[in-house]
Formats: C-alpha cells, structure tokens, sequence
C-alpha cells in the first residue's frame, strides 16, 4: 500500500528505500497518520546546552573595558596608573606583546581592562563572534592627534556598537592640545559633550596620574546604564583572551569569563581544545579556586593550546567533550582538505 501511494507520488520505490521526512509525512497523512520528526541531538548539542538564564538569577557584573588608540599614544601606561604597577617597564622595549587583562576595583565596584597591541586581536575575536567587549576607551595623545590607527580604533568600537570614551593623553606636555583633539574628534563623527555632544571627553596624563579617577568615574557611569548582568550560578562561558604553551605547566590561556562562575576541576572545551581545570591564576599571580563574569583568569589544564578568540565552556560531561573537540577536529581537517583540493584543482586548470 505505502508502495502504491509513493509510485502515486512519482518515486519508485522497493522496501528498502530510505524516504525523507517530508515524503513519509505525505504518506502517513494518507492512512491518517500523523508523524512526528525526533531530530538526533549531536554531541555537541549534549554537551553544551544553553538553557536561558532566568531574570531572577541575573546579578550586576563588572563592565569589560577595551583600551585602544594608536601606537605610542600611552594606552598601557594608562593603564599601568590605573593599576598603580610597572607593565610599561616590564615589556620589552616599552610595547605590548600580548593582550593583558586586569581588573581594578573603585570604591567597591570592578571594572575589567585589556589592553590590546594594535587592533588585529580585537578583529580577530570579533570575526569569531565573541563581543568582549562592553565599553572602548579610544586613547588619542594631546600632543599628538588622531592618527590613522585611532580612526581604525573608532571604526572598530563603532561597528561593534559598543560606547566610545575617549581619553585625551599626555596633558601634562607642554604643547598638549585638548581643544584641537576635540576639533579633529568631531570630524570623525564623535561631538564632546562639553560641545554639546554624546562623546564623553577624559583630559589624562598616564604620567602625573591627572584626570584618572574622573575617567573610572566615567567609566562606571556607562556601565550603570548599560546595566550589565550575568548569571554566576551556572557553567561558565568565557572567551579565550590569550593562549600559549608554557615549558613548565603546558598549555596557558586567559580566560575572560563571560557568564556563570569557573571552577577548577570544571570540565572545559574551547575549539578543539578541552581538559579540566587544573589550577587558576588572577590578574596579581594568586592562585583562585573560582571565576566570576567579567572576571579574567589564566587557566591551566588544556590538552593543546586554544586559539584566542574561541569560546570557552565548561561543560557537565567528561568523555563527551574530548569526542566532541575531535569532532571539531575532524571537521576542521575536513575543511582545510577541501580548501586544499580546490586550490590544487584551480591549480591545474591554470597550468592547462
Ligand atoms: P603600544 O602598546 O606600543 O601601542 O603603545 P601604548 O599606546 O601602550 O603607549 P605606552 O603606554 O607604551 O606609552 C608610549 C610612550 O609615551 C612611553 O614613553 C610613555 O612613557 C609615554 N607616555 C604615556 N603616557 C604619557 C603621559 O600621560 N604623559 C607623558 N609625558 N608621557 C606619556
Ligand atoms: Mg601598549
């Protein structure tokens, strides 16, 4: 009979033909039969299961600050006041090799910093989909101006839509020029709000330390508004910041959790990277058992080294994620192999 009603259908077929979904609805509904479609999960559906946070779980989370400018223009320096410690020093010949992430803490209140070398890392996480950040400071020299990385630096806050304040630097130079930063900002679509605009303007000096305290304050104005909240009681879902293999523990990566709190022993996978966690680092050294949102972590116990930019998750179930980062794996391979193909083929017609 069902082959009879599928030959009406136009298919030819015997008993062992496998049918579609849609077609085998169509003949079911002929004998008065409703089908029901159960999709397969994946492992990967299994394993990270994003339930919605509820209103009620949400708690306030610390705003995630991005410093960014053009080179030069004293965005760790700034930095490094803020935190009232040395990087600039420390760095080799005064430039930053990597993204580093801090928090400070304001009369109670923690705001969470990185500082980025240039704008490729930001780029990078932002094509891979991870918004890390809630608020960009645009570092502009005053005796200086804005220069063609401070535009690219605008551009980038822009299109994330995230809110620009803009530190105007190195105030205490002698041919510092706030007036003329603020002229050359409103060419780039960005009007001071002394000028009657929606730009918030910070005069600083990274150097004597002027103009800080006005720019948390600032900082933590937009972030009232913005009201930035996160669930700590579940799994945690962070970004990866930074990664690298170190000699003596191994895979490194710092972690800026995004929601729920990370815990070592936590089951993580992040890209085709996964383990437990064995031991945490905060941003002062100190070994922490825990991560809140907003908070970044080195996190140690990866079996290869994530790539910055993937999404970190702690997951409940610990044979699946190792199948699920060699799915990730596989399918990766299968990827580049078929790039690979392509390009070879291409190849060979040119060569024709
Ligand atoms: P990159 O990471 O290389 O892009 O540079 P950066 O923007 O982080 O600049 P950095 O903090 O390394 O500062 C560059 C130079 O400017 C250093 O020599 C700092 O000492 C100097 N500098 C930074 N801020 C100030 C400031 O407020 N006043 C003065 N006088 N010098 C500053
Ligand atoms: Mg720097």
């Amino acid at each position: 009979e069902i082959l009879k009603k599928l030959l009406l259908l136009g298919m030819m077929s015997t008993i062992n033909s496998q049918i579609d979904f849609d077609t085998a609805s169509l003949v079911a509904g002929e004998f008065g039969i409703e089908l029901e479609q159960k999709i397969e999960k994946t492992a990967e559906d299994i394993l990270i299961e994003e339930a919605p946070d509820l209103e009620e779980q949400l708690q306030k989370r610390p705003p995630i600050v991005t410093i960014m400018g053009h080179v030069d223009h004293g965005k760790t320096s700034l930095l490094d006041k803020i935190r009232q410690s040395k990087v600039t020093e420390g760095e080799a010949g005064g430039i930053t090799q990597h993204i580093g992430a801090y928090q400070v803490e304001l009369n109670g209140e923690k705001i969470t910093f990185i500082d980025t070398p240039g704008h490729e890392a930001f780029t990078a996480m932002r094509a891979r989909g991870a918004q890390v950040t809630d608020i960009a400071i645009i570092v502009v020299a005053a005796d200086d101006g804005i220069m063609p990385q401070t535009v690219e630096a605008i551009n980038h806050a822009k299109s994330a839509d995230v809110p620009i304040i803009v530190a105007v630097n190195k105030i205490d130079r002698p041919n510092a020029n706030v007036q003329k930063i603020m002229q050359e900002l409103t060419e780039h679509d960005l009007l001071p709000e002394e000028w009657g605009g929606e730009t918030i303007v910070v005069p600083v000096s990274a150097k004597t330390g002027e103009g800080i305290d006005k720019l948390l304050e600032m900082i933590l104005l937009v972030a009232e508004v913005q009201e930035l909240k996160a669930n700590p009681d579940r799994l945690a879902k962070g970004t990866i910041i930074e990664a690298q293999l170190d000699k003596g523990r191994g895979p490194v990566a710092t972690v800026l959790v995004e929601t729920g709190t990370l815990r070592t022993g936590d089951t993580i996978i992040a890209g085709t990277a996964y383990g437990r966690v064995r031991a945490m680092v905060n941003d002062i050294g100190q070994n922490v058992s825990e991560a809140l949102p907003s908070q970044p972590v080195e996190v140690i116990g990866f079996s290869e080294v994530p790539v910055a930019g993937d999404i970190l998750h702690a997951t409940p179930a610990d044979k699946l994620s190792k199948q699920v980062a060699e799915e990730r794996k596989d399918k990766q391979k299968a990827e580049i192999l078929k790039k690979m193909t392509k390009v070879s083929l291409d190849d060979l017609f040119n060569q024709i």
